[in-house]
């Protein structure tokens, strides 16, 4: 009975599981699952990684489970966690801190009140709650501060009055949960929030880990939700306190959650779309050239990220002229340098009938296409310089958009014709 909530696991999670108790066991350390793993299978939704906490040295407990799985981890010894890699799952363990409860080996009291003060130290009661991994009472929900219960009423609160302002990376996460469960932030929670809000205590983190949470938050499914909300409690001061949002703005947000949906949905080899570039560039639009750089720069995004943030700014007059009728080679040439999220961002920017069919007809033909004939092959008909050879096939690419050329007999011809008119 107390194991069900794990029976919704994998089987290859109930297998870490199951294993990890048992090293644990024989380690002598006592070990539960908490966190939003324990929220989401309450909620029954899919899990993808662990969490777990260990009244004990996790580092050696994860090396242990690794070299009897045969599985490759990390640790972190400043942190005191590790990180065991199963597949495409992740699973980190955390260490008790011991030195706080310098007697929990010898009194299995505090062993119990050190899982406590670890959960109370969290963000949400939601997220404090705990499954215990022990022989004694393996799969028993542990829920000291109410977090059942907030699930099932769906409600946000914190555990603690000074929660935001020792986190203040909690008030968008409230908003996160919020929005993703449908749920409510509880009215005195609300009100230490809005208070945290007003105090500017979201402006005092550090840029990188503002950038960090900005992009889970961003990359929430459909987030429109989110942004509304966020915006009507925070207006994005904390990116900084010129972003204005306006109707059309929040018209894009929804075209843009359209956009990427068809993206993954058309083009599922490249699921891969960061679609929060996509949403992060909406909001930053309406800012100055130079605060826009400013901001993109502040936070400390990727180079190829933040090269995508700046083309999508700077190139948007540019695409603006693709709304005609173009030869397909046009078209091509204007869009092969795009990452997919400016082009998405364009198709939903814009919603204009033949920028759209241009944009469309380069993502679901022109970029999937290849000349059959190589450069052996034009060696054979006496093509000897490299430069010339790739300005021929470079053109043959062109043609090949331009006239429909199907078979490696049709691209020859064309080919000779090129080189006919080159050579003349
Ligand atoms: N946590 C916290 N305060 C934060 C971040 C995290 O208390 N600012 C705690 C919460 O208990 C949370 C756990 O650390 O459940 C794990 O954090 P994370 O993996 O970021 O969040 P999840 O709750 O698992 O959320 P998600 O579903 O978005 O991964």
């Amino acid at each position: 009975m107390t194991n069900s909530r794990l029976k919704k696991l994998t089987p290859q999670f109930k297998n870490i599981l199951r294993v990890s108790s048992k090293i644990a066991q024989k380690s002598g350390y006592n070990i539960y699952l908490v966190g939003g793993v324990v929220r989401d299978l309450l909620l029954n939704r899919p899990v993808f990684d662990l969490d777990i906490a260990v009244e004990g040295d996790a580092i050696l407990l994860v090396k242990r489970l690794a070299e009897y799985l045969n599985k490759s981890f990390r640790k972190h010894h400043s942190f005191g966690t590790a990180t065991l890699y199963y597949g495409n799952h992740k699973i980190d363990f955390a260490t008790a801190r011991q030195e706080k409860y310098p007697h929990y080996g010898a009194l299995p009291k505090v062993r119990v009140s050190f899982l406590e003060k670890d959960l109370a130290r969290r963000d949400f009661s939601i997220n404090a709650m705990a499954i215990s991994l022990n022989k004694k009472n393996y799969g028993q929900l542990i829920d000291f501060y109410g977090g059942r219960r907030d699930l099932k009423n769906g409600l946000i609160r914190i555990l603690y009055p000074e929660s935001f302002l020792d986190d203040p990376l909690r008030i968008l996460r409230a908003v996160r949960f919020e929005q993703r469960f449908s749920f409510r932030v509880e009215p005195k929670t609300f009100l230490l929030m809005k208070n945290a809000i007003e105090a500017g205590a979201l402006q005092l983190v550090h840029p990188h880990r503002l950038r960090n949470e900005l992009i889970l938050f961003l990359s929430e499914a459909r987030p429109y939700r989110y942004i509304k909300r966020l915006y009507s409690l925070e207006n994005f001061n904390f990116i900084d306190e010129s972003v204005i949002l306006n109707k059309n703005d929040f018209r894009f947000f929804i075209r843009a959650q359209s956009a990427i949906k068809f993206y993954k949905k058309e083009f599922k080899e490249s699921n891969e779309i960061k679609s929060w570039v996509v949403y992060l560039a909406g909001i930053l639009l309406n800012l100055s050239d130079e605060k826009y750089l400013e901001v993109i720069n502040r936070f400390g995004f990727r180079k190829n990220q933040r090269d995508q943030a700046i083309s999508i700014k700077e190139d948007l007059g540019k695409i603006k002229k693709l709304d005609h009728k173009r030869k397909a080679s046009d078209i091509y040439k204007r869009l092969k340098s795009y990452s997919p999220e400016a082009l998405v961002f364009f198709y939903a920017y814009f919603p204009k009938k033949n920028l759209r069919k241009n944009i469309r007809l380069f993502l679901e033909v022109l970029s999937q296409q290849k000349i059959k004939v190589k450069g052996r092959d034009l060696k054979k008909i006496g093509i000897q310089s490299s430069s010339f050879m790739g300005e021929v096939l470079k053109e043959l690419f062109y043609r090949k958009l331009d006239k429909g050329l199907k078979t490696k007999g049709q691209e020859l011809k064309e080919a000779k014709e090129i080189i006919k008119t080159n050579k003349s």
